[in-house]
């Protein structure tokens, strides 16, 4: 098969940090720089694998800044999001990114699925191969069921969420705005940044894997949430555990809240949402505890006026100020899972040293 062509150099740099040069430079040549067949979790992933992926967005970052946003390096691959649990912008996101590096997108939503005739996990995995996907996306209400899938198929599969254990991409959106707006500072890195995530941490995913990735990027992280959604043993991540919200917020550099996930709730965890809001709402007032120009994130979606208040949410400081990215956020989702998806692929689509056979030459491990 001829390679296809590898991604189009960057149309603009990126306006501060290294060049696309000096960046590619840093990371181990061809398949070595990123050796998973998959992307299943932050967990399975080098601080420089993650690098890679970061720096591999920065060029969508831009092409998706130009009025025509379309590229043609996955024409003719077909990829399927393959979303078992409701979601609004994942999905979307993951269908935008397919579909501007040329890719056919087809979308399986588990309402209109077999699974609801109850066809087993495995079987759906086989039909979803057997179709012959260049690669999978996967939402999943239950922890393990995207690896689950990804050992029974033949092509990429990348956790869009899975059940309360990981949602890479999230994660690594989260470092790519965080890093943006680090850098509209002057500021290079995440090294040493101060960062406290609070709400549901037991229920969430997005809290594991931003753990993991935020921890790998050199950031010291505090987790904050009610006795009953703090899950038991978190101290083991390396985290610090708090239930006192403006303890926690205290020189906070970023905070980043989460959402009260009822739909994972078994039984009562919070006494109302009026109470969780008075204990552990973001209100304009609490943000006064954190460091100045502190950054608020939130993965979305946002329950306004519980875990965060509207004017704290629509913050729109400059630079130097206190100010919310989550829309931010939303942006870098697109251009990650562009990332991912190029990334990913380049194996089926023959890009030199990203082969099977020349990569297990140069010694790459298929993980
Ligand atoms: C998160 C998720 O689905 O895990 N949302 C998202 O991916 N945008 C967080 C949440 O649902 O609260």
């Amino acid at each position: 098969m001829a390679p296809a062509p590898m991604a189009p150099t960057p149309p603009t740099p990126p306006a501060t940090g290294p060049s696309a040069t000096s960046r590619r430079s840093r990371y181990p040549a061809g398949a070595l720089a990123f050796p998973h067949r998959g992307l299943l979790g932050i967990g399975e992933l080098e601080t420089h694998e993650i690098l890679y992926l970061l720096d591999e967005a920065e060029q969508w970052v831009a092409l998706n800044r130009r009025p025509a946003k379309h590229v043609d390096v996955l024409a003719g691959l077909t990829i399927i999001n393959a979303f078992f649990e409701n979601s609004t912008r994942t999905l979307l996101s993951f269908e935008i990114a397919g579909k501007r590096l040329g890719a056919d997108v087809v979308n399986m939503h588990a309402a209109q699925s077999s699974v609801k005739k109850g066809e087993t996990l495995i079987d759906t995995a086989m039909t979803l191969n057997a179709m012959r996907a260049d690669a999978i996306v996967i939402r999943h209400g239950s922890s393990g069921a995207v690896r689950l899938i990804a050992d029974k198929v033949d092509c990429p599969v990348i956790n869009a969420g899975d059940g309360q254990h990981e949602h890479p991409t999230q994660a690594l959106l989260d470092a790519l705005a965080l890093r943006h707006a680090l850098r509209a500072r002057g500021r290079e890195e995440l090294n040493g940044l101060l960062v406290t995530i609070c709400g549901d941490v037991r229920h969430s995913r997005v809290a594991r894997s931003n753990i993991l990735c935020l921890q790998a990027l050199g950031a010291i992280v505090r987790v904050c949430a009610p006795p009953s959604l703090m899950p038991a043993g978190i101290e083991r991540m390396g985290v610090a555990p708090t239930f006192d919200f403006d303890a926690a917020l205290a020189g906070a550099e970023v905070v980043m809240m989460l959402r009260l996930q009822s739909e994972r709730m078994e039984g009562q965890f919070v006494p109302s949402e009026r109470e969780f809001r008075r204990l552990y709402g973001l209100t304009p007032e609490r943000l006064e505890r954190a460091a100045p120009g502190v950054i608020v994130m939130h993965p979305g979606p946002m329950n306004r006026g519980v875990e965060i208040d509207s004017t704290v949410a629509d913050l729109a400081g400059g630079p130097h100020e206190a100010r919310s990215i989550i829309t931010d956020q939303v942006e870098m989702g697109v251009a990650i899972r562009m990332a991912c998806l190029e990334v990913l692929t380049r194996r089926v689509r023959g890009v030199p040293g990203w082969g099977g056979d020349n990569a297990a030459q140069s010694g790459a491990r298929w993980a």
